[in-house]
């Protein structure tokens, strides 16, 4: 027994001193929402090109969706003993818990792209200007309608992201006096018809209206909730068609939905994120346009302002957001509408994607 007991202690610690000597210090913790789709996984590689010269030491951790992994993540790199955690939430209220468990271990938390809500425990928030991408949408739908009494079809993203709410604002502000002067017609929720004639929503009433055209953020939501919307519409409610469409991976599915219905004639649709298969629907014409966010400028201004708090300063604010419990420093970033007539100025001349990612590009 005696021996035993001895032999486990000999392994323990055999256990112990190898796996510190293969333990990577971590100052920076970075949590990401999930790999399967395309916007993360650019955030993922912009992150490493950045990391290379950052000066300090990283890991990126994916929570797959679950904000129970994105908890473990957290943890995992607490132990490890970072001094920084850059997190973007799978779910904005039920991150608050990790945020505050970082906190209390000492963490600097930087909220990224997502803002966590519903607790004190955020120290910054780096962004792009979320409203603006929801007014370049909007913008977008307006610009290309003329006359009156044209079809609109309204998708958001999951109602656990505030961003969402930000978006949909941002759309609303632009399209609400075209559908109260009647260029459109809402065609696919009763919600937002109750309250067309309200230029500015509350969060609950925004939240109901999500309620109906939500697409959680998945593709094949997505993809069912258009077919289900284009199955109670009638021929009349169709031909030349406007879709707000909150983001590329989305409105690839929508899009492909609306291209599918043989009563629809033409269709503008939206998107945001300038991920590499919706350039390349712009340019074959089957997505109208996307709202770049360059994630150069957002991986910089979060490792700048980790490298501050590595430095014992604090990173620059422009702005605050509320987060339900406290004002949150931020510095959103500015984000460019592309479409087939500057795609290959704001994507590839811009260094942003290489041209050999594309086909049909002159
Ligand atoms: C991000 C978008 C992204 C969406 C779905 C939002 O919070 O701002 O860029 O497309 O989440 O992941």
């Amino acid at each position: 027994m005696k021996k035993s007991i001895l032999w486990i202690l000999v392994l323990l610690f055999v256990f112990s001193v190898v796996s510190y000597s293969f333990a990577q210090p971590v100052e920076v913790g970075i949590v990401l929402p999930t790999k399967d789709e395309p916007r993360w996984i650019q955030d993922e590689a912009r992150f490493n090109e950045a990391l290379k010269t950052a000066g300090y030491s990283a890991e990126i951790l994916f929570s797959q969706g679950s904000s129970a992994r994105e908890k473990e993540n957290v943890e995992a790199l607490v132990t490890k003993g970072a001094k920084i955690l850059i997190i973007c939430p799978h779910d904005a209220t039920a991150a608050a818990a990790s945020a505050d468990e970082a906190k209390e271990a000492g963490l600097k938390v930087i909220s990224y792209d997502r803002l966590i809500l519903e607790t004190e425990s955020v120290d910054y928030y780096v962004t792009f200007d979320s409203i603006a991408v929801g007014e370049a949408q909007g913008q977008y739908l307006v610009d290309k309608a003329t006359g009156t009494g044209n079809p609109l079809y309204l998708y958001a993203g999951a109602a656990t992201d505030n961003n969402s709410f930000l978006f949909f604002e941002g759309a609303w502000n632009v399209l609400q006096p075209k559908i109260a002067d009647g260029t459109f017609v809402i065609k696919n929720s009763s919600k937002a018809i109750d309250l067309q004639d309200k230029a500015q929503l509350t969060r609950a009433e925004m939240g109901e209206i999500l309620g109906q055209i939500t697409t959680e953020w998945d593709f094949t939501t997505a993809k069912n909730l258009t077919e289900a919307n284009l199955t109670m519409a009638g021929p009349e409610d169709k031909g030349d068609v406007f879709i707000l469409a909150p983001n590329d991976g989305t409105s690839r599915a929508i899009s492909d939905a609306f291209a599918d219905d043989k009563d629809v004639t033409s269709y503008v649709s939206t998107g945001q994120d300038a991920e590499i298969p919706s350039i390349q629907y712009i340019i074959d014409g089957k997505q109208s346009m996307t709202v770049l966010k360059d994630v150069r400028t957002l991986v910089k201004d979060a490792s700048d302002a980790a490298v501050r708090y590595l430095e014992g300063g604090v990173p620059e604010a422009t702005h605050t957001y509320n987060n339900g419990r406290i004002d949150v420093p931020a510095k959103p970033s500015k984000v460019i509408a592309v479409d087939e007539s500057n795609v290959k100025e704001a994507i590839i001349d811009s260094g942003y994607w290489d041209a050999s990612e594309f086909t049909g590009l002159d």
